[in-house]
């Protein structure tokens, strides 16, 4: 039989499997974690630090998408000082975010302001250098507008172009730190053809289907009208 780890989370005996994170078992008994880089079934990827949360015995927060659930584990993950840590971090991607939500195709599916909505921020109380980059509409199937990504790093892990080769990396330093095509070339318009696993997961509206403008928003409009 397997091996069962037992452990607490907010207070509740639960148990999971080795190799589990906190989490997959969190997300196994309906604890929801919120989560902006993390893809189901791929590695993590431990870029965004919303999963945070407080396990008994630790002095810093730990990451719950890459730490393994272990014997005894004590663990909240929505503790007031888990939660102050997340609206900071949301808060801090929001205030580099142009304010385009009116005019964002992604508005109202957005995991970024499902994820702020959720923790109830509204106006960012911080101002920060925000980047504007050009969109990129050169690609027949996918527009990229820079400007509104949060660097995930999920289109950069789950990129499964025909050739093998990853369409997108990371590059630069801080402030100017970004996703980019090849040596930072727009994407041409081949690349990615028959393929949109990037734009399927990506949190925000930096990248999106070729569409007539507004037209995401009118067949949302049709489905909640049935
Ligand atoms: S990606 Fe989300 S947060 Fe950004 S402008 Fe669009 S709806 Fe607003
Ligand atoms: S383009 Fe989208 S998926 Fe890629 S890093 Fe930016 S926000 Fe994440
Ligand atoms: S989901 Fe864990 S760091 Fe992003």
């Amino acid at each position: 039989m397997e091996k069962k780890i037992n452990l607490t989370i907010n207070d509740k005996e639960v148990s999971g499997r080795p190799g589990m994170t906190i989490l997959e078992v969190a997300g196994e008994n309906g604890i929801d974690i919120p989560t902006l880089c993390h893809i189901p079934d791929l590695p993590p990827i431990g870029a965004c630090r919303l999963c945070v949360v407080e396990v008994e015995g630790s002095r810093t927060l730990v990451g719950s998408c890459h730490t393994p659930v272990a014997e005894g584990m004590v663990v909240q993950t929505h503790s007031p000082k888990v939660i102050a840590t997340r609206k900071v971090l949301v808060e801090l991607m929001l205030a580099s975010h142009p304010d385009a939500c009116l005019v964002c195709d992604k508005a109202n599916i957005c995991e970024l302001r499902r994820i702020a909505a959720d923790l109830e921020i509204g106006l960012p109380r911080f101002r920060t250098r925000k980047h504007y980059y050009p969109v990129e509409d050169e690609n027949s199937g996918m527009l990229r507008d820079m400007s509104k990504c949060v660097q995930c790093r999920r289109c950069v892990v789950a990129c499964k172009s025909p050739g093998g080769e990853p369409l997108f990396g990371m590059a630069y330093r801080g402030f100017d730190s970004k996703v980019v095509h090849g040596h930072d070339q727009p994407l041409g318009s081949e690349s990615g053809e028959n393929c949109d696993a990037c734009i399927e997961i990506c949190p925000s509206g930096a990248l999106q289907k070729v569409r007539k403008t507004g037209e995401e928003r009118a067949d949302r409009a049709l489905i909640i009208k049935g």
